[in-house]
């Protein structure tokens, strides 16, 4: 499939957006690209890149499930998982232009859009997932669901996946560990330089590419959830996996600005309503889903599984301040200052 990415390649993002942000405005003039006039089911098509089984794999599948039943013959979804349609920074020129018109990227490769979202991936911010949660549901999350509006994206809501862990050929209980290691990153630079800040060399690279990179020695060393970790089989190429829960992996559920205002205003709430109740679903078992992947990851006996003590996770923690100290202008003091809010008992 062409898109953006591959006609100007990885390094004209600037170029893109502007791009991006024109073309979205021409398909605006063009009218609302829906089907209902023609008495055709509305298509949402919706790629994303985990497997079935994984948090935002199930929640995607009852979304078309529920869409289904409730808007039988005005609205079909056709779900496209495990990255057979595209990759995720695709996925997302693909919703600016309305080739497809639901995506569920992770927060972290929102950065060239809008730098507001970096704050999802500071180090040792969140806690859990019920911190990342009360969060979202604060006083920002207006803010962050209508930032991209102008680039043609439309937020809608916020998924878990579930806490970061990380991977790699040895126990990663200290900073230390990390040093010279070549870890595969999801497309961020606050990622990237909380990789720097331990001494590693880190890799931008699409989730689709992270086996094969582990498995041929490309990378070292990754992070990720232990449902990513567990259904794409990073596990079976990484001899240790440490417990660090050191940072959060969420999705923003983003729909095309276009096709979601030129939707009839009925479709349009019931969907609404929809996708709030199926988030409110698949947040509430995301931990579980986690769970129950380290318990598989466990019982395969393939890779050493290593926790960390209070106090190994202060040092890190302390370690990895500098990152924030970074990014903190960019982020908005008041955005950081209430996602610690929202970690604190
Ligand atoms: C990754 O690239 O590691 C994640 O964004 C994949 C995902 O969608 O959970």
């Amino acid at each position: 499939m062409i898109t953006i990415n591959n006609i100007f390649g990885q390094h004209c993002a600037r170029f893109r957006i502007v791009l991006m942000v024109l073309l979205v405005g021409i398909v605006s003039a063009c009218g609302d690209g829906n089907n209902e006039a023609s008495n055709q089911p509305i298509l949402i098509k919706f790629p994303h890149v985990t497997a079935p089984g994984t948090p935002k794999g199930l929640t995607a599948d009852h979304f078309k499930a529920v869409v289904e039943e409730r808007l039988a013959g005005r609205v079909t979804v056709e779900v496209y998982p495990s990255g057979q349609l595209m990759n995720d920074d695709d996925s997302i020129d693909a919703l600016a232009f309305g080739e497809v018109q639901m995506i569920a990227v992770s927060l972290s490769k929102l950065d060239r859009l809008t730098k507001r979202y970096q704050v999802f991936d500071l180090p040792f911010l969140f806690p859990d997932l019920d911190a990342a949660e009360r969060f979202q549901a604060g006083p920002a999350r207006d803010t962050l669901l209508t930032a991209m509006v102008e680039s043609g994206l439309r937020g809608l809501a916020f998924w878990h996946n579930g806490m970061k862990q990380f991977g790699g050929p040895l126990a990663m209980t200290s900073p230390e560990a990390a040093d010279g290691l070549k870890f595969r990153i999801m497309e961020s630079d606050v990622l990237q330089e909380q990789i720097l800040q331990m001494g590693g060399n880190p890799q931008k690279m699409a989730f689709g590419e992270v086996y094969q990179a582990l498995q041929t020695g490309a990378v070292d060393a990754q992070e990720n959830t232990w449902a990513n970790i567990y259904s794409s089989k990073f596990f079976e190429v990484q001899e240790y996996l440490t417990e660090s829960n050191h940072g959060y992996l969420g999705y923003l559920v983003a729909v095309n600005e276009t096709f979601w205002q030129g939707l009839p205003a009925d479709i349009r709430a019931e969907l609404e309503q929809i996708v709030a109740e199926v988030s409110a679903w698949g947040n509430a078992q995301a931990k579980d889903v986690n769970d129950g992947a380290l318990a598989n990851i466990v019982a395969s006996g393939r890779s050493e599984i290593a926790q960390l003590s209070d106090a190994q996770y202060q040092v890190w923690a302390e370690k990895m301040r500098p990152v924030w100290d970074k990014f903190a202008a960019d982020i908005g003091a008041d955005m950081i200052e209430a996602a610690q809010a929202a970690g604190r008992p």
